[in-house]
């Protein structure tokens, strides 16, 4: 065909997920659009990111859902995950209670999600590390122990955010 899309390969599938204001749905429009939104709104139900990625010599098209980290905004569970390969689990690392629910998420993922979905924890906010409350190693440790991958971004600075992506879709292919 002559269409850009008729020439991909492959259509992932993943999705965002972490409590609110962690910064997920400004990593998703970093990642796809390369913006970034200080008085950025909590999302309502579902939104969806496309973005054509190559990795090595396949082209991939990213299909990405994200949804609200607050509970009375959040779209149906086994819907959002179903289909999905790879899972950003994202917390904010100037707040401890967000990287404590982690397990929480991580729950939800396993209840719903494939046994075999790639998983990235995310700690986001790397430009505010003078706030940190979570260590880089502590991080490090949790996704060790849980078999996840694991990267701190800024989506602010556009630290690492294609590394995380980019790196899911790699272990999905
Ligand atoms: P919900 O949709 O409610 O689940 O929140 P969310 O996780 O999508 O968070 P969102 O992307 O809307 O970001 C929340 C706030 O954090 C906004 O004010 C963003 O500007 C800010 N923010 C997101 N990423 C970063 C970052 O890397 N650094 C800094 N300093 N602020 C960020
Ligand atoms: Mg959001």
């Amino acid at each position: 065909g002559d269409s850009y899309d008729e020439e991909c390969d492959y259509l992932f599938k993943a999705v965002m997920i972490g409590d609110s204001a962690v910064g997920k749905s400004n990593l998703l429009s970093r990642f796809a659009k390369d913006e970034f939104r200080l008085d950025s709104k909590p999302t309502i139900g579902v939104e969806f990111a496309y973005r054509n990625i190559r990795i090595g010599d396949k082209m991939i098209k990213a299909q990405i859902w994200d949804t609200a980290g607050q509970e009375r905004f959040r779209a149906i569970t086994s819907s959002y995950y179903r289909g999905a390969l790879g899972a950003l689990l994202v917390y904010d690392m100037t707040r401890r209670a967000t990287f404590e629910n982690i397990k929480k998420w991580l729950k939800e993922l396993r209840e719903y999600g494939n046994s075999y979905i790639v998983i990235v924890l995310v700690g986001n906010k790397s430009d505010l590390s003078r706030n940190r409350e979570i260590q880089e190693e502590e991080g490090k440790e949790l996704a060790e122990m849980e078999g996840l991958y694991f990267m701190e971004t800024s989506a602010m600075e556009n630290l690492n955010v294609q590394d995380a992506f980019l790196q899911m879709f790699r272990k999905i292919l």
